[in-house]
Formats: C-alpha cells, structure tokens, sequence
C-alpha cells in the first residue's frame, strides 16, 4: 500500500493507483469530467488540477500516481483560478443554450460553470458549427455539445470492445465521430457515460416510446 495525504488526511491506496482514486477513498472531493472508473485516463479535460508538494506545475490527478509520503492539496486560489479556466475554455466553444437540454441540471459542465462562478464569457469568439445528425432511427447528435472529453471513445474500444467511435478531423472542428451509421447502436451504449450531452434518444420507434432521454 502507499500512504499518502490529501488536504492533511492521511489516505492509504494501492500502488498504481492515481491521486483522484486516492481522494475518492477519504471522502475528498476533485472535480473531474473526462476520467470514467472503467477506462484508462487520459487528462483531457485537466479540471482535476491540483497541487503536489514539491512540484511547481498543477497537476492531473487522474493521470498522477500516488508516491509514498506524497502531500497533496485539491484547493486553493492557485488550484480555483486554473479550473476556472479550464472551464471558461470549455464553455467558450459550447452550445450553452441549457434550457432547451435535456441534461439541464444533471449536466456536469453546467454544475461546474455554477461551483466556479462563470457567468458571462470572456473568451467569446468563433466556434465550430456542426449540422446535428439525426439520419438515424434512434439518435440526434449534437456536436456543440461535445467537450471532447474523449469517454465515448474508450467506452467503445475499453468496455465495448468494439471500436465504433473516434476523433475525426484535426484541430478545431475535431469531433468525436461514430465510424459507421450501422455502429450508431455501440455509440448509444457508450452515451450513457457522458458527462454532457451531444447526444439525445430520438423516440421514433414505437417501442422506444416512453424511454426516457439519456
Ligand atoms: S461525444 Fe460525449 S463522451 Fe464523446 S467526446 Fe464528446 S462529450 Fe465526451
Ligand atoms: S478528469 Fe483529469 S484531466 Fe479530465
């Protein structure tokens, strides 16, 4: 095991694990969105910042593992402005228009431009357009609501085993992006670990009448 402590608690977890596993395991609580339990992270979204004694750099500690005797601090000015940040850059390029979503008020996005106090956006500016996509029987995709956290594809690949989504295009009108119309189905599964929401169920068959959206 490897002790550590976490805003002066003193946690012990098992070697390989990283530091949010950590903070999960005493109670301590660090935003995050793009890590999911089931698959390896990747720090996409680096609103897991934190500070690790000894290091001049905030880091993820989704992707930082634990070290024995390691001290870490999950809040501070330093830690708030930078996730603040991350969040502003998120939202920069967002559909914001959360009253007509279906995840408004489950949306961790939305949860998270609330905790920071983000009302008003200071880095306005071009964002990617997309057409949404709903030549499909049983979902609408939604790109501008897509934070390229990156779940839907290693929920695919990790969990699925079946590769159906990836990243399309470079720089700025990446997309996450279902390879095939007929793998639409492996990427409906893989919506139900999405911390936003780029995707909605489209009621049209009668007998996915009366489910409720994701
Ligand atoms: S579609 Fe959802 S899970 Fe996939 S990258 Fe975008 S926000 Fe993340
Ligand atoms: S949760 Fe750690 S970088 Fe996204």
């Amino acid at each position: 095991m490897i002790n550590l402590t976490i805003d002066n608690k003193a946690v012990s977890v098992t070697e390989g694990s990283a530091i949010l596993d950590a903070a999960k395991a005493c109670g301590v609580k660090i935003p995050y969105l793009c890590n999911y339990s089931l698959v390896k992270p990747t720090g996409a979204c680096r609103i897991c910042l934190v500070q690790v004694e000894g290091n001049p750099k905030l880091m993820a500690s989704c992707t930082t593992p634990v070290t024995e005797g390691m001290s870490v601090i999950t809040d501070s000015p330093e830690i708030h402005k930078a996730r603040r940040f991350v969040v502003e850059l998120l939202l920069s390029d967002h559909d914001c228009r959360c009253i007509t979503c279906e995840k408004d008020g489950v949306c961790k996005l939305q949860a998270l431009a609330y905790q920071y106090g983000i009302d008003d956006n200071r880095f306005d500016g071009e964002k990617r357009t997309y057409k949404n996509e709903a030549d499909n029987a049983f979902l609408e995709h939604d790109h501008g609501k897509c934070i390229l956290c990156g779940r839907c594809v290693r929920v695919c690949e990790e969990v699925q085993a079946v590769g159906a989504v990836d990243f399309s295009r470079r720089g700025f009108p990446l997309k996450s992006q279902p390879l095939s119309i007929n793998r639409w189905t492996a990427f409906f599964a893989a919506h139900a670990f999405m911390p936003v929401l780029p995707a909605r169920l489209i009621p049209r068959l009668p007998a996915l009448r009366g489910v409720p959206p994701i």
